[in-house]
């Protein structure tokens, strides 16, 4: 028998810990409540619900979820700002936004409640990977309307970390702080660490030297292979965060240390499902299609059945008896069709990666010459390797050319560019730039 680990386990929830079957009718309870709750005080959820027939009384088992209507980010963004609001305005103490880069932003609210609520699965998201009370947790995702830097703040407080509420940008600054606070943790986008990476390097700092031990990675796609080389360039273990707005925030689910096999979802606040995104059937555990959320417990906004547009797939539970996904490889929207082929930005960012001579920052350039797509991969070498002649850069190039045609199964213009020339991420990056449309 483990001690030390007997002792970590001391710290869980009890949710965290329950049996499948206390699991169960845990949110069948909850669920009961949500529907209820929605249906009472959203005039949407009330017109479809009734629409479609079906009643929060007709949920007697968690299968017949899926005889409910869904939501998507167009019902928030029809009701802009506050009308899928459950609770008068005087019971709510905090708004978030989604930043809206098309028309306008989702708008989320909070009561008391389900701030505390969001409070305590931060907490137990960075306990389950790894931070403990004492810590000091540097947080370099964006404060204000974006929900990462305030949703990570107040878990690491929860916790008892020390928080220094350091936001995005300011690189130079960040790094400097790096040094001089000694953090254990950092939460950050994996982007943006690649490019506080860069600067630790530049400024001279050997990572090693540095105390950080664990890095809380999320709001965007990353690979298997972006991990290894962020843990083994900083010398660090990297878990992934996952959430999103519309349901709460960081949070939603969180790779447990232990395992490191993909994020548990917090299942006793919300209810996961795997849908076909064509279809809307429901599909069974293992399977692959869209992520759907319904909220167990939020008060504010209660979200039922919300199309998340991410895919994955659930996987049994393993640190803990709640169901994981698998890492997501990307959203609906994200998917780009390349001469008829289906590419997802992370199966490029797997190729450049796992080349080994390469920076791990990449641009995809599309532009349509006549009637055909042209695929051009912006990369550059890692500094430590620009001295090499051209001609073996060209066989690096031409190295990335060929993986991507006999792993993706398109032809792709491989551009070396000068080290530091591509632009950097602060936040979320930005990978793709698609010209086809207005040509
Ligand atoms: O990105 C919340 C968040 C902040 C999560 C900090 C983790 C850390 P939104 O801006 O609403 O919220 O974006 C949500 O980001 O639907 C996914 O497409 C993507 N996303 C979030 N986490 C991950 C992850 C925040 N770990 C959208 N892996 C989601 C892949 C992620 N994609």
């Amino acid at each position: 028998m483990n001690m030390h680990f007997d002792a970590d386990r001391a710290l869980l929830d009890p949710l965290e810990t329950a049996s499948i079957d206390a699991l169960r009718q845990h949110q069948l309870e909850r669920l009961r409540w949500s529907l209820k709750h929605a249906y009472d005080n959203v005039s949407l959820y009330r017109q479809r619900f009734d629409a479609a027939q079906v009643h929060p009384d007709d949920l007697r088992s968690l299968d017949d979820l899926g005889r409910f209507p869904f939501t998507g980010k167009s019902d928030l963004r029809d009701n802009y700002p506050y009308g899928m609001f459950a609770v008068p305005q005087s019971e709510i103490v905090r708004l978030h936004a989604s930043s809206g880069t098309t028309g306008k932003p989702t708008v989320v609210g909070y009561t008391q409640n389900d701030i505390d609520t969001w409070a305590g699965v931060v907490a137990r998201s960075i306990r389950a990977a790894g931070g403990r009370k004492g810590d000091k947790v540097h947080i370099a995702y964006g404060y204000g309307l974006f929900t990462g830097g305030l949703g990570a703040h107040y878990g690491a407080e929860r916790l008892g970390c020390t928080v220094i509420p350091m936001s995005g940008g300011q690189t130079e600054k960040q790094v400097q702080l790096i040094r001089d606070f000694q953090p254990d943790i950092i939460m950050v986008t994996p982007s943006y660490m690649l490019n506080l990476a860069d600067e630790i390097e530049r400024q001279g700092i050997n990572p090693y030297d540095l105390r950080l031990r664990l890095g809380i990675f999320g709001a965007e796609p990353w690979t298997a292979e972006l991990r290894r080389a962020v843990e083994t360039r900083l010398g660090i273990e990297a878990l992934d965060i996952y959430g999103l707005s519309e349901i709460m925030g960081p949070g939603v689910a969180m790779e447990c240390a232990e395992t490191k096999d993909g994020p548990t979802v917090w299942e006793d606040h919300f209810y996961p499902e795997i849908i076909d995104p064509l279809t809307g059937a429901v599909l069974p555990d293992g399977e692959y299609g869209e992520l759907v959320f319904t909220s167990l417990s939020k008060e504010a906004l209660p979200m039922i059945r919300y199309r998340t547009r991410d895919l994955t797939r659930l996987l049994p539970g393993t640190a803990r008896p709640m169901r994981r996904i698998d890492k997501i490889t990307g959203r609906s929207d994200d998917m780009l069709i390349i001469r008829g082929v289906n590419v997802f930005p992370t199966q490029i960012e797997e190729q450049v990666v796992k080349l080994g001579s390469l920076a791990e920052v990449y641009e995809i350039h599309l532009s349509r010459q006549g009637n055909l797509d042209s695929l051009d991969v912006h990369v550059e070498l890692k500094p430590e390797l620009q001295h090499l002649a051209p001609e073996q850069q060209q066989q690096i190039a031409q190295e990335l050319g060929r993986r991507i045609k006999t792993h993706i199964g398109i032809s792709a213009k491989i551009q070396l560019l000068p080290c530091q020339s591509l632009k950097r991420s602060e936040g979320k990056a930005c990978h793709v730039y698609d010209r086809r449309k207005q040509a």
